[in-house]
């Protein structure tokens, strides 16, 4: 399948895109995983993305789609992506719609993960993920939580909160959701590709993603 997930941090977008890999193969494509592993590299984009990412702003639109315009090229793609965290914004939407077009390929659904305020807050305060930057399983201290010790069940890396995960940066990625993603609702709803899930349980959640796929 190719589909975008759209949500505001802590929807559960990184969560459901993991379940829906074990479907049919599609590849989790996270601009958020990309950013935050050349960071840690140290490299020239990580160096370009750290501070946007630490203050809880949105890294420039060039950047993203030079790495996206690669990754959805790369031969894992061919069975179907699921992009989580990109497009981020109208100009990002746009340029993929020009490059679906560029390459003869079509996007099955846009994806609203329909999640209220006072539980995004929630689960991004108690959400922990695997340091390695490999695994980067998503835990969560209330519904999912890592090893009794703070580790990852599947690599055994400590499991630690983010670096965007202070409370001014948190506020600042929902102001900044508010702003600039928001807006992607109806771009999707005006393409004939929106379906909007209201449900707070991953797996129900993949399900009707699967099915509305499948239609
Ligand atoms: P990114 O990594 O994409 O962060 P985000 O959109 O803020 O989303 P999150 O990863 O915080 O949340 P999520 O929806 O994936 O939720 P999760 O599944 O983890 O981006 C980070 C930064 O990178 C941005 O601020 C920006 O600077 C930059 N960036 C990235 N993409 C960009 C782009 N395209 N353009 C420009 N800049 C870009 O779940 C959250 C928690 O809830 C977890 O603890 C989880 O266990 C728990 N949880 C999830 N589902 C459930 C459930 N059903 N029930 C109970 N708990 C649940």
């Amino acid at each position: 399948m190719r589909i975008v997930l759209l949500g505001a941090p802590g929807a559960g977008k990184g969560t459901v895109a993991k379940l829906l890999t074990e479907f049919d193969g599609s590849v989790q494509i996270s601009t958020g995983d990309i950013l935050r592993n050349a960071v840690k590299a140290g490299n020239e984009l990580g160096k370009k993305a750290k501070g946007y990412m630490e203050r809880g702003e949105l890294v420039p639109d060039d950047l993203i789609m030079d790495i996206m315009e690669a990754r959805m090229k790369d031969p894992d793609c061919q069975k179907g992506f699921l992009l989580d965290g990109f497009p981020r914004t109208i100009p990002q939407a746009e340029a993929l719609k020009k490059l679906f077009e560029k390459i003869g390929m079509k996007l099955d659904a846009a994806i609203n993960l329909d999640v209220p305020t006072d539980v995004i807050l929630d689960r991004l305060t108690t959400r922990r993920t695997c340091s390695n930057s490999d695994c980067q399983e998503i835990y969560n201290v209330k519904s999912k939580p890592p090893k009794a010790d703070g580790t990852c069940f599947k690599c055994g890396s400590p499991a630690v909160q983010r670096a965007d995960e202070t409370e001014e940066a948190i506020k600042q990625r929902l102001t900044t959701y508010n702003e600039k993603t928001s807006p992607l609702i109806d771009f999707y709803k005006k393409e004939g590709l929106l379906v909007i899930v209201k449900s707070l349980d991953s797996k129900e959640i993949a399900n009707e993603i699967i099915k509305a796929v499948k239609k």
